[in-house]
């Protein structure tokens, strides 16, 4: 896991950006998987921006979205479709088709759940999955609990995800109890990760996804499993890190230079250049 710490959540923004526009322009990535939530709502409005100064095409980007509410239409306000229509797709050049999103009003839940990973393998994979986190650890809608190597499915929410999406409708008790997820095993099939996470309130999902032991009562840990993972994350949500000092020191592209520098220069002490 490649960790990189930012003073704040702008910044978080910037970095993540600078990644996600690498993996599309210059590494070819066609096929993102996205969330929803207040976290990514600044990479979005970068990656507009980004559009906007014509540094970043998305005429043949394809786009995952990680989950979606059970029994709210697309119109809803509070629908997850509806948010990426606000934050992103309405913005950029994504093509109508090239969007695919879980149907939170399916009559076939399971046509609809295997549909949708079909359409994932169809399109050779995700291949960049940009991920928020829970509270609780739950990447997507994978509460604690969830196996770890579960594929798109429903799946009920906890208690503590109620409480916290709540503000975003009436009341709680107009959060939906259900939702259609990406399972962890689906997310770990994405060549590559990136995650966001920025405040306190974080803290302690982001140290037991990083430093915890892999658990399905942090779905996130699942993540130490994955061979390509970056982590973009503020001080606030880094502080209950115990080796936060080191991924500052380690974490970021930089130190691959350090290293060419450091090793180039032994190999010239030692006659070898
Ligand atoms: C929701 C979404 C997750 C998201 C999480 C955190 O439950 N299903 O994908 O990562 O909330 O949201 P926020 O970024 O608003 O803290």
């Amino acid at each position: 896991m490649r960790v990189t710490i930012c003073s704040n959540e702008a910044a978080v923004a910037k970095e993540a950006y600078k990644l996600v526009r690498d993996r599309v322009v210059n590494q070819g990535a066609k096929v993102l998987g996205l969330p929803t939530g207040s976290s990514p709502i600044k990479l979005y409005g970068e990656m507009v921006a980004g559009y906007q100064r014509k540094e970043i095409d998305f005429s043949d980007v394809h786009t995952f979205n990680l989950d979606e509410y059970l029994g709210l239409p697309v119109e809803h306000e509070q629908s997850y479709r509806n948010f990426m229509n606000t934050n992103l797709f309405n913005h950029v050049n994504l093509k109508a088709d090239n969007i695919h999103f879980l149907d939170g009003m399916t009559d076939d839940l399971d046509s609809e759940c295997m549909a949708y990973e079909g359409k994932m393998e169809d399109l050779g994979g995700i291949k960049l999955q940009i991920l928020g986190i829970g509270r609780d650890g739950h990447i997507g809608f994978n509460e604690p609990g969830t196996p770890l190597y579960s594929r798109t499915g429903y799946v009920t929410l906890a208690a503590e995800t109620i409480e916290d999406n709540k503000r975003f409708f009436k009341s709680a008790d107009e959060v939906p109890r259900w939702a259609l997820s990406m399972g962890v095993g689906t997310i770990l099939d994405a060549r590559e990760i990136l995650m966001i996470a920025t405040g306190s309130n974080k803290a302690d999902a982001i140290a037991g996804m990083i430093e915890g032991p892999i658990t399905s009562m942090n779905t996130a840990s699942a993540l130490q499993l994955h061979n390509e993972v970056n982590i973009i994350i503020d001080e606030a949500a880094a502080s209950k890190l115990t080796r936060k000092e080191y991924y500052k020191k380690t974490g970021g592209s930089a130190n691959v230079a350090d290293m060419y520098a450091y090793l180039m220069a032994a190999r010239k002490k030692a006659g070898l250049d």
